[in-house]
Formats: C-alpha cells, structure tokens, sequence
C-alpha cells in the first residue's frame, strides 16, 4: 500500500510499504477515505520530537472497514467509522473513567515511567502506525470505532473532524470551564482554536476572544462568530480588558503549543501561557490543549529544552486561577459531537482548505508547515482514483 513516511526533519515521502494487517482478533483493517494533516504532525515533520524514522504518520482518519477479527462484535465489513486520534482498550482503569486518551493498555511501557495513552502515527503514543495511508490497523475495534449514520459520505468531511480536532476544541472549552453567557479567549487561530471558537459559540459564549498572527485564519473566526485579535494590535491583555470592563475574559484557551511565537516569528515557549494568565480575569479557569513536551532538545531555550518554562505562577495564584491540560479524551465527546453534525449544529469542515490526493501530501505539509496564506486545514483522500 501507499503511505506518508517520516524520513527526518522536513522529510517525509509517499513510499509503498507492507499493507495493514489483523494483528490481532480485537482489531479491524479499515480503508481511509478521508486523512488529515494536523497541527500535531508539524511538530514530528520538524524534527521537534523524537518520532522514528521510516513512521506511517496520520491520526485523523476515517474509512470504511474491510477486513474484521474474529473477536469483533459490533463492527462489520463495510461499516463507514470515523477513530478518534488516541487508541483505547475500554477496560483498563483509565478507559473506564473516561479517560480513553490515557489508555494504559495501549501506551508504550518503555517511554517514561508514569506515562499513559497510545495514539496513531504519534511520537512517544506507542508502536501504532499512522492513516496518512491506504489501509490502517485499528487495535480494540469495537471501542476505537464510531460508527457513522447514513449521511457519512455527504458529510464525511466534517465527520472526520470528530478524529481530534473537534472534540479538542471542545475540549479545551471544558477545561475552561465555559458557562453559557461567558466569555472566553482562545490563543491560536489554527484547526484547533478555531474549533474551540465553533465549540464555545455552539455552548451559548456570550463573546469569543480569538488570538492570532496570521490574518486569513482570524478572517475564518470572525466567520465562527468570534471576534478575532491581532498579535500586532499590543498587549493582548490591555485589547481583552478594554473589552471586558477591566476585569479580563471569563476564561481562557491555549491553542498553540510549546512552539509559540512572538510577532517576529520566533519562538518565545512561555509568550502565550503568560498572555492567558493575563488576559483572563481572577479566578477565571484555562484549558490548555496546545501540545507541551517532556523535553525540547531542538528548542534555542534553556528551559525548553528540558520542558520547562518561565511561567507567572505568583500571577496565576494571586489570580486564583485552575487550569486544566493534556490530550483530548475524543471518545468522552465524539458521539455527542457526531449528532450536532448529523443535525445541521455544527459544520467543522467550514474550515478546510485544501482536498488533495495521497501523493501530494509531502507539499502539503511543506505549505501547512509554513503557515503559507489560505493553508489552514488540508485532507487527504488516499484512496480516490
Ligand atoms: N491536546 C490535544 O489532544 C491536541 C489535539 C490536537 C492538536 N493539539 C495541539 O494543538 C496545537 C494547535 O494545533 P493546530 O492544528 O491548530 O496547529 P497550527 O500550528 O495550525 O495552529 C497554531 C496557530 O497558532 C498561531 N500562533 C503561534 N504563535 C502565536 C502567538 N504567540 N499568539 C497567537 N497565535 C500564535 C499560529 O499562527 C497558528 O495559526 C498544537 O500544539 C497541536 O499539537 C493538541
Ligand atoms: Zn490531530
Ligand atoms: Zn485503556
């Protein structure tokens, strides 16, 4: 089969590798017809982590299932399902709580003691192959699949948000404690933030705040219904207390990650948290789903580079702040999100840009990577003739 291969920093290829397989009797092959390049992937495409090389990459797929184990119950042949980006078992401890992006069946023993959680394509999330491919092996079929109803092909672009990006969006806005009448600032105006923006306008945000540099992105938030901020507008506190009657947003999202930005281009790992803390008022609560690693050994900063940051602790306790972080758990929302999609509520593919076949994706990511104007969400169709 075909399949987007990691080769090292900014080298990636569609190369023919051995097809997916059962491996064993709890697992489905499916068949992608929809794959997306995702923020995420940026930081294995540069060299940012220690993802292996020669790794099938790809975490938000869906497909039609095409070969099925002999223990599976609920999926069959033909069924069209979307898989949410983390691997689950379904019955460990973490799994039963809910907690399906912090499987400790599926997560790799020899990453770091106290780890948790698998995940497709993913460095350090386990020895699980990617859906930047034809064909991919799902472990634990009958837990990882969400079967879709019978508009999955009309709107499958939008279902295959339900991957990650939706859900983590919507994630972050429950970290943040979002109320209904309540308004909240998002930092990052890429896939994630602005379906964080579509999340909080679908969960009653009195105002959404949406924090970026690129302009054709906050174009797209102004779209969502949120009311978009320029990084080089000033100080993001000062624009967000102006409009909040001096007191800061009632809580607040972090959509970018530990390759944060200032407006020069370069990067500055604790810009952003300290620009939350700020711009959210006392004792307001911050999701912070923007990924930040262990260790940063390619990061120009000294504490970065051993995962750290300067962070405004004595701000954010004198503030009385929470803050809540990590993966997505998709499983705790995809349904749920699948029915608003089904019922017209939400419409996640508003923000595609580009559609491409398999074989393009290597100057996709080259495109995406660079933040190039009107690259904003790419998906592949690696098996469209
Ligand atoms: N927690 C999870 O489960 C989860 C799931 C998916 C993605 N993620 C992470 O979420 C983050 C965002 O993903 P994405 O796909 O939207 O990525 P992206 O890189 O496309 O978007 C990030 C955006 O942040 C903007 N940005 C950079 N520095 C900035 C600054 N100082 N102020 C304001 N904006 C700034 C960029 O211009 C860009 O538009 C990534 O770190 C990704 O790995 C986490
Ligand atoms: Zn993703
Ligand atoms: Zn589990």
């Amino acid at each position: 089969m075909k399949a987007l291969v990691y080769h090292g920093p900014k080298r990636v290829s569609v190369d023919t590798v051995p097809d997916a397989k059962i491996e064993k009797m709890t697992d489905v092959v499916i068949k992608l017809t929809t794959t997306n390049i995702c923020g995420s992937d940026l930081h294995m495409y540069e060299g940012r982590t220690d993802v292996e090389k020669g790794k099938i990459l790809g975490h938000e797929n869906l497909g039609e299932v095409v070969e099925v184990g002999k223990a599976v119950d609920t999926v069959k042949k033909g069924d069209k399902v979307v898989l949410p980006f983390n691997i689950g078992c379904g019955f460990c401890a973490n799994c039963e709580k809910g907690l399906s992006g912090y499987c400790l069946t599926c997560a790799d023993p020899k990453v770091m003691p106290g780890m948790a959680g698998a995940a497709y394509g993913f460095a350090g999330m386990g020895p699980y192959s990617g859906g930047q491919a034809q064909y991919l092996r799902v472990p634990y079929a009958d837990y990882n699949c969400l079967q879709l109803p019978e508009d999955a092909d009309k709107k499958e672009n939008d279902y295959v948000m339900l991957s990650d990006i939706f859900p983590t969006g919507w994630h972050a806005t429950r970290l943040a404690n979002l109320q209904p009448g309540e308004s909240i600032i998002i930092y990052g105006a890429g896939p994630v933030g602005l379906m964080a923006a579509m999340s909080a306008r679908i969960q009653g945000a009195s105002q959404i705040f949406v924090v970026d540099g690129q302009a054709d992105r906050l174009a797209l938030a102004s779209e969502i219904g949120a009311t978009p901020i320029h990084t080089k507008d000033g100080d993001i506190g000062d624009q967000i207390r102006e409009l909040t009657h001096g007191l800061g947003a009632d809580c607040g999202a972090e959509c970018i990650g530990y390759q944060c930005s200032n407006s020069a281009g370069k990067e500055v790992p604790n810009l952003v948290m300290n620009s939350l803390v700020d711009s959210v008022k006392a004792t307001g609560s911050l999701g912070i789903i923007g990924v930040f690693v262990p260790k940063d050994p390619g990061s120009d900063d000294k504490l970065a580079k051993v995962g750290q940051i300067a962070f405004d602790l004595g701000k954010f306790w004198f503030k009385g702040q929470k803050m809540g972080t990590g993966q997505c758990n998709v499983k705790a929302y995809n349904r749920r999100l699948a029915e608003l999609i089904h019922h017209d509520k939400a419409n996640p593919s508003m923000i595609i840009s580009h559609e491409l076949p398999l074989e393009k994706a290597p100057e996709a990511y080259k495109h995406f990577d660079n933040r190039d104007k009107g690259w904003t969400k790419v998906i592949l169709k690696p098996n469209d003739a």
